[in-house]
């Protein structure tokens, strides 16, 4: 008897699509490598800027070379006028994950090397998209709220220029460390959707822009990018709550989900939460306000010992769970949560968008086109009758 293997309509979950070079996840053990990297040795000794280097490019570069691709990277910096013209005439209340994927396109439409389809082309355009979301989100940010953009301040490093155009006074710099250690942490993580979403397009031979977009389309959506978010929205909720595990219990009781909580490939806590909960501790801390930070671990707590009472050992913190923490006590809106995450992905997504198109991880670059099971009307080989409009009932 013939067995059949049902694998449609489960999100391609445990099926393998494709070698990749770039980046690894033990979800058993809670480990995430980026080009053979521990993620724990990125945190401490890299930053985000040699992350996409070595993300883009497969090793750790030299001096020279880093401070070659950080020179590249602040030169790419500024918008193009049109863009900032056209930024003002969006309507204020617009989503800014919506403004994020329309400029793209837009980003698109200046750049030289658009239709050169050589690697290096698509590295130098790698380093533009890399240099100018963040600038789009600062600006989208400024204008929203009726205040003129910020140029960019070549002086200051990637990710506390971001802080500065969006804020418009220079940051910290323990403030733009934590940042950037949030940027290098959400920069890879495998085969997630978003990231696929930029490798089927690009498996067409369109360019890297139209992957990017299309990138940033699958993130906005509240079961990937949108988790960060979610949690804030739980700290509100939960503000003046006494009782913590009456809270966690009722919802799991009524079947809701704890956000930024349980993983679909970590089966532990995710190592990049690990590293956000202590990033999230200093910031509070420094700020004189770890109310947040305190909240946070208590429902860490209660909630795994309550997973743990229902038999579900597995459900962890996820990267979600202490980002929203971080991000606010930087002073990013909610609202902005999920463009962080696109401005930190948007190294990870280049990479893979070269690695589809030259093939480097495979033999050769394959359009994608899956099959689906027809389970609609079927009428036999010659079709069903057609019946012209005047005479349908
Ligand atoms: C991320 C997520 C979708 C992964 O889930 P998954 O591994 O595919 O597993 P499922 O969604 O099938 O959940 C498995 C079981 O655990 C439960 N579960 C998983 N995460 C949960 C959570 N955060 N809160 C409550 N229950 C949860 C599910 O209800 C399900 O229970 P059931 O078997 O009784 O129906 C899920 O953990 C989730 O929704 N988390 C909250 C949202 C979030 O933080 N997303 C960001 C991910 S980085």
């Amino acid at each position: 008897m013939q067995t059949e293997t049902r694998i449609k309509n489960t999100g391609l979950r445990g099926i393998t699509v494709a070698d990749s070079k770039i980046s690894f996840i033990d979800g058993e053990n809670g480990i995430l490598i980026y080009r053979g990297y521990r993620i724990e040795d990125l945190a401490v000794q890299s930053s985000f800027v040699e992350t996409a280097y070595l993300l883009l490019n497969g090793s750790l570069p030299d001096k020279e070379e880093l401070a070659g691709f950080d020179a590249e990277l602040v030169k790419a910096r500024a918008l193009p006028d049109f863009i900032l013209a056209s930024l003002k005439h969006w309507p204020q209340q617009a989503d800014p994950m919506d403004v994020l994927q329309a400029s793209v396109p837009m980003l698109a439409m200046t750049d030289p090397d658009l239709h050169d389809e050589s690697r290096e082309a698509n590295g130098r355009m790698a380093i533009r998209l890399i240099a100018r979301l963040p600038a789009v989100v600062a600006a989208w940010h400024r204008i929203r709220q009726g205040l003129e953009p910020i140029p960019a301040d070549p002086q200051l490093p990637h990710a506390a220029n971001f802080l500065y155009q969006l804020h418009g006074s220079k940051p910290n710099p323990e403030a733009a460390h934590e940042l950037d250690v949030c940027l290098l942490l959400h920069a890879d993580h495998t085969f997630n959707a978003s990231t696929f979403a930029c490798r089927e397009v690009v498996s067409t031979r369109a360019h890297m822009y139209a992957g990017v977009a299309a990138g940033v389309g699958a993130l906005s959506g509240s079961l990937h990018g949108g988790a960060n978010a979610r949690v804030v929205k739980m700290i509100h909720e939960l503000e003046g709550e006494t009782d913590l595990a009456g809270w966690v219990k009722a919802r799991l009781d009524k079947g809701d989900r704890i956000m930024g909580m349980g993983h679909a490939v970590y089966k532990t806590t995710d190592p990049r939460a690990i590293i956000l909960k202590k990033a999230s501790e200093k910031l509070g801390k420094q700020a004189g306000n770890e109310s947040w930070y305190k909240l946070l671990s208590q429902i860490e707590e209660i909630a795994v010992k309550e997973f743990e009472s229902r038999g579900k050992t597995t459900i962890k913190p996820n990267v979600d769970f202490y980002s929203g923490s971080v991000y606010h006590m930087l002073g990013i809106p909610t609202d902005l949560m999920t463009p962080m995450f696109a401005i930190a992905r948007i190294a990870g997504w280049c990479a893979h968008i070269i690695e589809e198109k030259f093939a480097e991880a495979q033999g050769k670059p394959a359009l994608y086109r899956p099959e689906a099971e027809y389970v609609g009307d079927y009428c036999g080989p010659i079709g069903c009758e057609y019946h012209p409009l005047d005479s349908r009932q």
